[in-house]
């Protein structure tokens, strides 16, 4: 096992080149052959003649020949070498018959089965586990593939060719890399509809799903169609090929795979129906599935030189898929809803031992680099670059991209060239976000004479692991100045911050304005500004840009919470008439009141403490948000019934985001009612719903309060066999638990007849929502740090990359007091030790250890 770390300064491209690949497949779940024959040629860019290698793992080669003559080839831990002298200097062909044991693949990376459906995941180098063959991005080639199998259904990527009994044969024209092969095949159904390009290419568009499943694919398919269009409206993206299909399986490490032509997915972001899936579920779905859809062109037609390039695709997609979901719903919400995410995921891991670039430097396991950072603070440096060089830049560089690079491997060189070839605009110093690590702070203070306001605006770009110099970044800042008497005087302007310290005025102005500053939260940076609780209740209850007007609110609410926490203090009324005032104005869309009154969660709470320089108590925190939850609900007492009332939607279920935004207010409301009534409401509201939604929300509000195990023995009884269900079943429990019970409720949930560790969204239903319950991981008997841990050790063996994932729990530690701190090192010093311990379980508790 090789754990020295893949450098990105170490790259060179490829010895060879590959015209195309042929492979047929003989699947058989303990010996499937897999033959391969695959047409090189030397890389004209690596001048000279080179050894040609081959990555293979856990392969058992039965033969291989070089243009037809037999090879002794005799590979090693992780692939084969064929030496230069043995290969003509010009193209030639490598075949090769391997066998491999798809049954006993619980890693779920190469050909694995899933209740007995064949499928593959080979992003990001699993395509090594099927055959030898150089399984790098930047090897590109049109793929041909026969599968031979007895099953019904047999998928790969591109276009059918041809088939009969027992065989069939696809053929994918669009070079690509191997990690987005696919092949999948089994007894599935497939929900159909069809597409007309904006060309008038006709594309047929299939789900396949396990029988008894079909009825549960429309959300998704319309949510494909509706992808499709978008992207050929605002992108000028276009399908390019006759077929499009996706695959819904039970047992996925992550969401889904844009693999071209064959998007596979986690069937718990494919498969929903009003009863069985909430507002959240449906509106991650319509993400999901545009997102893979979107790889088709920013990933699979552009894809990524190497794998440190991996924002290029996933930054963008992200980016793409959020301004997607916010054209199909609220803008103001979405945005709420993807900082609040930043915030809990991203920004937690740039504060710790896990902060890493955006495009990271070195790796040991590229799958540990499926990050937040990677992704959401990806997607952000997008919508930077867009603030700066405006709407027509933007539209202007992504078109020259898609021109320039079209079937290509590609960097983020590449990426910044187009937008200042688009532009005109240097973006060197723009590229720091690319290769530095941390969440910039940013403070602010202002001063008003003659007219002229100023704001200083100072960055503070702390030290992260490996990174102790830091340099100024360009951050633009939208600033919107407020009149005292709330109208706007100056409308959003986009300052552009180059400099570590820097002034900027406004000249003519009657009074001393209001600042509204980072309006739409356009960098990812922390801003901190002294100012008075009544400044911040005037933005709340004025500010005209939403995303501000909410995060007014939820600073005011930070800083209550803060000081019940430190002093035991209760909220004050400001505090809670102002909240009140949202909550209760019915000019405001609902969804935006019920993300008013989301209380701050308790691992943010605890970060904010510490960036605050105390040392959070996860009780207190508990406990004072608990109080926080009843002073509310006291406040808003004589409202919430008709509240509760009002927002009862009539007629069917509908999952748009209207309907949504009304339920997500009626179960905040239900909440805190369930604080003052003792449950009745919300038990009555779990009997009559129609609805997942209220379902889990009404059983939420119960558990909330320590009730709700009568409603709880219902649920598991009426969803017994729904396993995506009962996923939801498991982890209510476990995160609604009081902090000293949730330990052992994990012990008594995993020896539940149903909890199938093996199956990774069982697994994350029950011993991810542990680490997700921020007072009962931390526990001070260090016991759901224990259990973590156990459960880390046992599946490792299985399926590493779940387990390196899940172990982020402990990127937290430095936060906490010496005893915590204490514990969680016994725990990843207990992880290090296992034996046989991964690279990727290794690679993660080692740096969180250090
Ligand atoms: N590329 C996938 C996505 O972003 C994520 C993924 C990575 C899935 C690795 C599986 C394995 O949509
Ligand atoms: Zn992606």
């Amino acid at each position: 096992m090789t754990d020295t770390p893949i450098r990105l300064v170490d790259y060179l491209p490829p010895s060879h080149l590959v015209d195309s690949v042929a492979l047929t497949f003989r699947l058989h779940p303990q010996a499937t052959r897999v033959l391969s024959q695959v047409c090189l040629r030397p890389n004209p860019a690596r001048p000279g003649r080179h050894d040609l290698r081959l990555d293979g793992e856990a392969l058992r080669l039965i033969g291989a020949a070089v243009d037809g003559v037999p090879i002794a080839a005799m590979p090693d831990e992780t692939g084969l070498t064929l030496p230069a002298s043995s290969l003509p200097d010009g193209p030639f062909t490598f075949t090769a018959e391997v066998e491999i044991a798809p049954e006993a693949n619980t890693a779920l990376e190469g050909l694995y089965m899933s209740r007995g459906m064949y499928c593959t995941q080979c992003e990001a180098e699993g395509f090594r586990k099927i055959t030898f063959y150089p399984d790098r991005p930047d090897v590109m080639a049109p793929f041909r593939v026969r599968i031979e199998s007895d099953l019904p259904v047999l998928l790969s990527n591109g276009n059918e060719v041809a088939n009969g009994p027992g065989w069939a044969e696809w053929h994918d024209p669009w070079p690509k890399p191997a990690y987005l092969f696919a092949l999948v095949a089994g007894d599935l159904v497939a929900h159909s509809a069809g597409f007309t390009t904006m060309s008038g290419r006709d594309v047929a568009l299939n789900i396949w799903v396990r029988p008894g499943d079909e009825a549960r694919c429309g959300y998704a398919m319309d949510s494909l169609i509706r992808s499709m269009k978008w992207d050929e409206d605002v992108y000028g993206r276009e399908y390019d090929l006759d077929v499009f299909n996706i695959v819904a399986v039970d047992d996925f490490n992550m969401g889904a795979m844009e693999n071209k032509g064959l998007n596979i997915f986690n069937s718990k972001y494919v498969l929903a129906l009003p009863e069985t899936a909430t507002d959240d579920d449906f509106a991650r779905i319509e993400a999901i599935i545009a997102h893979e859809y979107f790889h088709n062109w920013t990933g699979n037609r552009i894809t990524c030189r190497d794998w440190f390039q991996l924002c290029l695709k996933e930054g963008l997609t992200v980016f793409r898929d959020q301004q997607f979901s916010s054209d199909m719903r609220s803008a103001a919400v979405k945005r709420i809803e993807d900082v609040l995410t930043l915030r809990a995921r991203q920004f937690r891991e740039d504060d710790g031992p896990l902060a890493h670039p955006v495009r990271p430097e070195e790796y040991i396991e590229i799958n540990n680099f499926y990050t937040a950072t990677v992704y959401e603070k990806g997607a952000e440096l997008i919508g930077m670059l867009k603030r700066l060089v405006g709407d027509k830049g933007y539209a202007k560089a992504l078109d020259l991209y898609f021109r320039r690079h079209d079937g290509q491997a590609a960097t983020i060189e590449d990426w910044l060239a187009v937008f200042e070839d688009a532009t005109g605009r240097d973006l060197s110093r723009f590229k720091l976000w690319y290769s530095e690590a941390g969440t910039p702070r940013l403070k602010v203070t202002d001063d008003f004479r003659d007219g002229r306001f100023s704001l200083h605006v100072e960055q503070v770009n702390l030290p992260t692991p490996g990174q102790p110099d830091k340099h100024p970044k360009v951050i633009p800042i939208a600033v919107g100045l407020l009149n005292p008497n709330g109208d706007e005087v100056v409308p959003t302007t986009v300052l552009e911050l180059t400099e570590t310290r820097q002034s900027f005025h406004f000249d003519g102005l009657a009074a001393r304005p209001v600042p509204s500053i980072l309006r739409g939260f356009s960098a990812p940076v922390v801003l901190e500004r002294a100012t008075t609780p009544e400044e911040r209740a005037f933005l709340l209850a004025h500010d005209t840009d939403p995303f501000n007007k909410w995060e007014a609110g939820r600073a005011l609410a930070k800083e209550v919470l803060a000081r019940m926490v430190t002093d035991g203090a209760q909220p004050g009324p400001d505090w809670l008439d102002a909240l009140a005032r949202v909550a209760l104005d019915e000019a405001l869309d609902p969804a935006f009141r019920a993300l008013a009154l989301r209380l701050p969660g308790e691992d943010d709470m605890a970060q904010t403490l510490h960036a605050a320089g105390h040392v959070p108590d996860p009780d207190r925190i508990h406990a004072a948000r608990q109080r926080m939850a009843a002073a509310l609900a006291e406040r808003l007492d004589p409202a919430l019934p008709g509240l509760i009332d009002a927002l009862a939607e009539p007629g069917p279920f509908t999952p748009e985001a209207r309907a949504a935004g009304r339920r997500a207010l009626r179960l905040a409301a239900l909440g805190l009612m369930t604080r003052r009534d003792g449950g009745a409401r919300a038990a009555a509201v779990f009997r009559a719903a129609n609805n997942m939604t209220e379902e889990v929300g009404a059983l939420s509000c119960l558990l909330d309060v320590g009730r709700g195990q009568e409603e709880l023995a219902l649920f598991e009884s009426r969803w017994g066999r729904d396993r995506l269900v009962m996923d939801k079943w498991f982890t209510l429990q476990i995160l609604h638990a009081a902090p000293a019970e949730a330990a052992a409720k994990v012990d008594r949930l995993t020896a539940h007849p149903d909890f199938d560790w093996k199956n990774p969204n069982r697994f994350r239903a029950v011993i991810g929502a542990l680490s997700a319950n921020h007072a009962g991981f931390h526990h001070a008997s260090g016991a759901g740090y224990r259990v973590l841990a156990d459960w880390l050790i046992r599946l490792d063996p299985l399926n590493p990359q779940t387990a390196a994932r899940m172990s982020t729990a402990f990127e937290t530690r430095a936060r906490y007091d010496a005893d915590r701190q204490a514990l969680m090192a016994d725990q990843l010093d207990r992880i290090l030790a296992a034996p046989a311990l991964s690279r990727d379980l290794a690679e993660m508790a080692g740096r969180m250890r250090r």
